[in-house]
């Protein structure tokens, strides 16, 4: 019922999203995209170019600067490593005890509480217990949320679908209520306790800026205090649910290929030892680790599509009109897959990415890798997530033996949706002192 451009090839998306960014950076009006945020979303509304400007420069400052703010102590080197740190110690912890109680575990109910913690503590200042039971109904779902907002939900372009009872849509409405709820509940106790002399964390700086009434200096855009605190809606989902999917991945594939796990761990062994954590600044000297991560994210292609997009004004894309307000889809899945860019592209194997001696990361094919989208809507978090993502990995990979079940095979079918995941199963770990 409505038309919709697909755009596929590395060049034509380049071109659509980077060189006609301002024509492509429209978010289309879909029924499922208002119950995000009660329709207040900075990545789903369909925001003015001027409101969304300047929400996404304060998001992107506020992020920055929590991130980046020096640690408590001078072993770290930032506050997003002392997050990831201290998170890492906690999981290894718990992951430990659950082997020792249930001799299995389910990899992605463990480390979506470690990931979310991680932007809690930026965006809250507090972290959750692992069986803190708010927090996991939060985020330890089944993937409504990712099913109804994923690119081609049949009611977002059928809307004879949306007065048809459906189970999915009742869960999806029912999430984000509790999310809503979630976090409006910590905004009031931030509002609270509020002290302009002591900004504790992110919420504390968006309050901050609506009391400091600040203007846009260049849109003159003012916003309402609401449009602005809701922008920590839009951090705290988009930084657990992408990041932990992505390490749970990675988990997944380690035990897929143990040979490739067994590279992992020697990589790390030799170079950071068994002494010490994995630091950020290590990253230089595991070219592996790296080459790994950008395998996961270019053959899982776990964020398919990006979050859709529209045209902001009729515009022409290599020859086609195509007009104002048109939905448009980005394939990246295509991009990661297409056999004029990569070799054996459903082949999982991190070596493509490295040079003949293993030691360096090719730059240049690490960045045809499409995982985070293009342009001006390209994703704020990826400094961070990459960061988190390497940091998680290091931990773990130094601290376990990762294995699946005698006898299971394990299925890496992944589910559809905005970010696909992986069935959900139990694995085993050992740990690498005990071997
Ligand atoms: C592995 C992790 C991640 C991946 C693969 C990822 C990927 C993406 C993608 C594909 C988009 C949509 C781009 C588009 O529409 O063209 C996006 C948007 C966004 N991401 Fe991420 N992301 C990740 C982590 C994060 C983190 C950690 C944060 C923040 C803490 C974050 C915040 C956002 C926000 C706010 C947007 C909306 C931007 C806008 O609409 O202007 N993401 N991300």
């Amino acid at each position: 019922m409505r038309p919709v451009v697909v755009l596929s090839g590395s060049e034509t998306v380049r071109q659509a999203l980077v060189k006609q960014g301002d024509d492509f950076a429209g978010r289309p009006d879909l029924y499922s995209f208002r119950f995000i945020s009660d329709g207040k979303s900075l990545a789903f509304s369909t925001d003015q170019a001027g409101v969304w400007r300047a929400r996404r420069k304060l998001a992107y400052s506020a992020l920055r600067s929590f991130s980046t703010l020096e640690g408590t102590t001078p072993e770290y080197s930032c506050m997003l490593e002392e997050h990831v740190c201290k998170e890492g110690h906690y999981l290894i912890k718990q992951l430990n005890s659950v082997m020792k109680r249930d001799g299995s575990f389910d990899p992605f109910r463990h480390i979506v509480v470690s990931v979310a913690n991680v932007i809690c503590g930026m965006c809250f200042g507090r972290r959750y217990d692992h069986d803190d039971q708010e927090l996991l109904s939060l985020v330890n779902l089944s993937d409504e949320f990712g099913q109804v907002v994923g690119s081609g939900n049949p009611a977002d372009f059928i809307p004879i679908l949306q007065y048809i009872p459906s189970s999915t849509m009742k869960k999806f409405l029912s999430i984000n209520d509790r999310f809503t709820n979630f976090i409006q509940k910590i905004v009031t106790e931030h509002y609270a306790t509020y002290d302009k002399d002591n900004i504790r964390d992110i919420t504390d700086s968006l309050i901050d800026h609506c009391e400091d009434r600040k203007l846009d200096e260049n849109s003159n855009i003012q916003m309402s205090d609401e449009k602005i605190v809701s922008i920590v809606n839009d951090l705290f989902g988009a930084g657990f649910d992408t990041v932990s999917t992505f390490v749970s991945w990675s988990v997944m594939y380690m035990v897929t290929y143990p040979e490739i796990q067994d590279k992992l761990h020697r990589e790390i062994k030799d170079t950071v030892g068994q002494d010490r954590f994995p630091r950020l600044s290590d990253k230089v000297n595991l070219p592996y680790v790296e080459a790994f991560i950008l395998e996961v994210l270019r053959h899982s292609s776990f964020l398919p599509f990006t979050i859709p997009h529209c045209t902001t004004k009729n515009t022409s894309l290599n020859g086609y009109f195509i007009p104002k307000d048109t939905c448009v889809f980005i394939n990246q899945w295509q991009i990661n897959h297409d056999p004029n860019l990569w070799n054996d592209p459903s082949t999982f194997n991190p070596e493509r990415f490295l040079n003949s001696e293993g030691t360096e990361v090719n730059k240049v094919d690490g960045e045809k890798v499409l995982a985070f989208g293009l342009g001006k809507r390209r994703c704020i978090g990826e400094v961070i997530a990459r960061n988190e993502v390497f940091l998680f990995l290091a931990i773990l990979i130094q601290s376990f033996h990762f294995h699946k079940l005698p006898g299971e095979i394990l299925d890496m079918t992944p589910e559809y949706g905005l970010t696909m995941k992986h069935k959900r199963c139990h694995l085993r770990a050992t740990l690498r002192a005990e071997e």
